[in-house]
């Protein structure tokens, strides 16, 4: 699968400098950090990558192949999936109903005009369906599949979430805060699929706060701080620069 570069990435909202001079790679079956305080542009790095957002300066590259000025759906079209810091769903629609969704990748409107402008055939839906549930099944999910989405916990509502980025089984997957508000056992079990998932070949940018849960799972890590890059590497390297340690008491 291809792997995502980013380079010399910078954006600007009138006087602000969100995201300046920002370099890294999200590469081929692995799983990246990009860590750092609140406001540090980690949200707008994900948002210049699926093209929400316009670059300011600098390249974005998938397997080569530019993508810095293309359009989201051009960009999810293309292989890369993404979950918000806020939950979006269909409330009423059921778990499986939210998840066959992610299977439509080429629309552009929303999402519930997705669903109901579906052009499926019934094999095709059938198809969907079957593939709906095996996700379902690695998200250890399954037991809610009629569910309607907007009653479940908080955190069953993330998986979700995560699962409809799935379902579009793309190349990379980029999560913003996706355990934030769980409890141990939960981030643990979603840890775990992660971990499968770029044992699979998928490459994927985990956003997260929690330490120990970026040390245990990333290969490499990419430290912002208020939109430049401070440190980046291993793990066991970067948690114990001094820059990183101050950015983060500094603001806690
Ligand atoms: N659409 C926007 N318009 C103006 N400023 C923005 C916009 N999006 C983000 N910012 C600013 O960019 C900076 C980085 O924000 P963000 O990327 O959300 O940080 P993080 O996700 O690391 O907490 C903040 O100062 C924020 O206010
Ligand atoms: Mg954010």
């Amino acid at each position: 699968m291809p792997s995502l570069v980013l380079e010399r990435v910078s954006k600007r909202f009138g006087g602000i400098t969100a995201v300046s001079d920002v370099s890294f790679e999200v590469p081929e079956a692995g799983i990246t950090g990009l860590i750092g305080p609140n406001g540090a542009g980690k949200t707008t790095v994900v948002n210049l990558i699926t093209g929400m957002y316009k670059l300011t300066s600098g390249e974005i590259r998938l397997g080569g192949r530019n993508v810095g000025s293309a359009q989201p759906h051009e960009v999810a079209r293309l292989g890369i999936s993404r979950t918000f810091q806020n939950i979006r769903l269909l409330p009423e629609a059921s778990v499986l109903d939210n998840v066959i969704i992610g299977f439509h990748r080429h629309e552009k409107a929303s999402i519930a005009a997705g669903m109901f402008g579906f052009n499926a055939s019934l094999s095709e839906i059938r198809e969907f369906r079957e593939r709906a549930r095996a996700l379902l099944d690695r998200f250890h999910m399954a037991r809610f599949a009629e569910h309607p989405a907007g009653y479940l916990a908080y955190g069953h509502q993330r998986r979700v979430e995560m699962m409809r980025a799935v379902a579009m089984n793309p190349a990379i997957l980029l999560l913003d805060e996706p355990v934030a508000g769980m409890n141990d056992v939960e981030a643990g079990e979603l840890g775990d699929v992660f971990q499968e998932l770029a044992s699979s070949g998928m490459g994927l940018l985990l956003i997260e706060h929690n330490i120990r849960f970026v040390t245990k799972l990333c290969q490499n890590v990419h430290v912002l701080d208020t939109g430049r890059t401070i440190a980046a590497g291993p793990p066991s390297v970067v948690m114990h620069d001094p820059v990183v340690v101050t950015a983060y008491l500094g603001t806690a």
